[in-house]
């Protein structure tokens, strides 16, 4: 699957038709100021054309600095920023927009995300407030603002009751997977409904890239562990989005055109024993109690 892709500009296509570049540039924990500003722009400088962010990283405007300075035309870069858990309703979520184009400088974003799901444990009016919010994506969809909606963190309990009211279905959903933690499941149900899934560490923060087994099957290829987490993504259809802070890292996660790994391999990939798990369930709503914790 997938192998269609050769370059950073390949794309995959959303369910409104829009392409969307196929590995996206993660910046999560990438401190805001010159940090953020040099590595997306070093990022730019390697090809990448698909650039993740959110409201919550404190980056934005950062981001928004290194695609200026990078020379490329915004029409050729793909955007992406996440809406915050304390932003949840239709109003709300109408000025968190206008706040985050502020932030980025931009007119329009690629595509926004709901960066974690309302659930239960914290309001028993959760599916009312996530279509409430949902409402003022599609609001924000509708005015030209945003080019492509999703989600991200959502189980199969947070899209269904979404997708009953949403007018616009979300086209992304952007979840954590790595060789040790697939959640094919999840996955494998997202992509039936056709949603594009991406994959959110696709490199386990790092914690599986010393794993003496997946070095074992990265040497069969000649190619470094964080190149066959790249690669594994790509071959089941979902869309990476890398970090490095590191010009030559950041070059060479994306060198993964020249290979293909192999179906037992992808097998062996993908039933690896559980590794690098963040712990971040959604239904813990870790985001939430973060923010809580931000806030005392
Ligand atoms: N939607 C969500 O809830 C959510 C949650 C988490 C992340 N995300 C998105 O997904 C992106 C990626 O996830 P992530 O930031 O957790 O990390 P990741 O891409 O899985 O791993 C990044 C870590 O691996 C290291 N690294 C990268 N390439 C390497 C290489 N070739 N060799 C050795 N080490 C390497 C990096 O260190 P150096 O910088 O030193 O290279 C960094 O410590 C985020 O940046 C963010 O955009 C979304």
């Amino acid at each position: 699957m997938a192998l269609h892709l050769n370059s950073l500009t390949d794309t995959f296509t959303l369910a409104n038709g829009v392409q969307i570049p196929c590995i996206g540039y993660g910046t999560w924990q990438t401190p805001d100021g010159e940090t953020t500003r040099d590595c997306v722009k070093m990022a730019l400088d390697a090809g990448y054309r698909h650039i993740d962010t959110a409201f919550a990283y404190g980056n934005e405007a950062s981001v928004g600095e290194g695609i200026r300075l990078s020379g490329v035309k915004r029409e050729d870069i793909f955007v992406t920023t996440k809406h915050w858990v304390t932003e949840r309703g239709y109003e709300k979520t109408i000025k968190a927009v206008e706040a985050s184009l502020k932030n980025l400088g931009m007119d329009y974003m690629d595509l926004y995300l709901v960066h974690w799901p309302c659930v239960e444990k914290l309001t028993p009016e959760w599916k009312e407030l996530n279509a409430e919010t949902w409402r003022g994506f599609e609001r924000m969809y509708q005015d030209g603002k945003i080019r492509a909606l999703g989600v991200s963190n959502y189980e199969q309990k947070h899209l269904d009751p979404l997708w009953e009211t949403a007018s616009v279905k979300p086209m992304v959903n952007q979840l954590e997977f790595h060789p040790g933690y697939t959640q094919m499941d999840n996955i494998l149900y997202n992509q039936k409904k056709g949603l594009l899934v991406q994959a959110w560490s696709p490199l386990g923060s790092g914690a599986v890239l010393n794993n003496e087994d997946l070095k074992a099957i990265a040497a069969k290829y000649n190619k470094s562990v964080a190149q066959i987490c790249v690669r594994l993504a790509l071959q089941c259809g979902i869309l990476p989005l890398p970090k490095s802070t590191n010009a030559a890292r950041i070059a060479a996660n994306a060198e993964v055109f020249d290979f293909v790994i192999s179906d037992e391999d992808v097998q062996t990939l993908l039933t690896f024993p559980q590794l690098g798990f963040s712990g971040y369930s959604p239904e813990d709503a870790p985001a939430d109690a973060l923010a809580a914790s931000l806030a005392e």
